[in-house]
């Protein structure tokens, strides 16, 4: 019988993004064994009605619930904002969620414009509207939805033309010397921070994994839940809702990518 701490951590994204969160949870928790699952075959979250991102969150959590896990990471900004009530009233289990990483960039921008690119949904719902409304006052702040940017993301497609395009696009409409951060509210965004980088390099560009993982290994040592396993007898496995022959690929160069930078 396996212990309740010995037991995998749930991750879900409604793709491949939340793979950039799973890589620094293997970098700074070396000792747990994760269950990662990509609903790619539904993805993007971020232009769906409410009811639809509920349902397939309740889903995607319920799959890595079957499998056994001791706690759950929301690897997505959109889904959280949509369903982490619902997810929380459903599991026993500890439920950690996302948000775009406003705190940490207020705290190291000292001038200039913060702009918040995340996806429509996230931009418009509650839980970020709150964020905002706590932080507006001390900093001139930009929520930038990004339409279409995920969707482009998932398909494989983390630089080059198309991308350098979508953020010329993008960013056209601002004063780019004005920009002293951008937040990537978005797991898939992770994945092209140098792409976002090169186009501002002055510019500080943060998103919201490392205090995402930080959240959860205080959550984990406050449930006594921290493993005892020694690295090697930990297990990390990724599952897709879409063609697992097209995307594990993905999934892995990606993993193997965030975790050699
Ligand atoms: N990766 C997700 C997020 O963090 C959503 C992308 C999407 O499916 O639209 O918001």
């Amino acid at each position: 019988m396996i212990l309740p701490k010995n037991m995998a951590i749930g991750m879900f994204d409604s793709g491949l993004g939340g793979v950039s969160v799973l890589a620094e949870a293997i970098k700074m928790l070396p000792n747990e064994s994760f269950l990662y699952y990509g609903d790619s075959a539904h993805a993007p979250y971020g232009e769906k009605a409410t009811n639809e991102i509920k349902k397939l969150s309740i889903r995607a959590a319920d799959f890595l619930m079957k499998k056994g896990i001791k706690a759950l990471v929301v690897a997505c900004n959109t889904a959280t904002s949509v369903a982490i009530e619902d997810l929380r009233k459903r599991f026993s289990f500890p439920v950690i969620g996302m948000e775009p990483a406003l705190k940490p960039a207020v705290q190291i921008a000292t001038a200039g414009k913060i702009i918040v690119m995340a996806t429509p949904v996230t931009l418009r719902e509650e839980k970020f509207l709150r964020l905002l409304e706590k932080y507006q006052d001390q900093r001139d702040i930009i929520a930038l939805p990004c339409p279409g940017l995920a969707e482009l993301i998932e398909r494989g497609c983390c630089s080059g033309k198309e991308i350098e395009n979508y953020l010329i696009n993008l960013f056209s409409p601002l004063k780019r010397e004005s920009i002293s951060t951008v937040v990537l509210g978005c797991t898939h965004y992770s994945f092209i921070k140098k792409e976002v980088k090169s186009m501002m390099p002055s510019v500080q560009v943060v998103d919201g994994n490392f205090g995402t993982i930080k959240h959860l290994e205080e959550v984990l040592r406050e449930n006594n839940l921290i493993s005892s396993l020694a690295w090697d007898q930990r297990k990390i496995e990724c599952f897709t809702s879409a063609d697992p022959e097209q995307f594990m690929p993905l999934y892995h160069r990606l993993l193997s990518q965030k975790l050699g930078e």
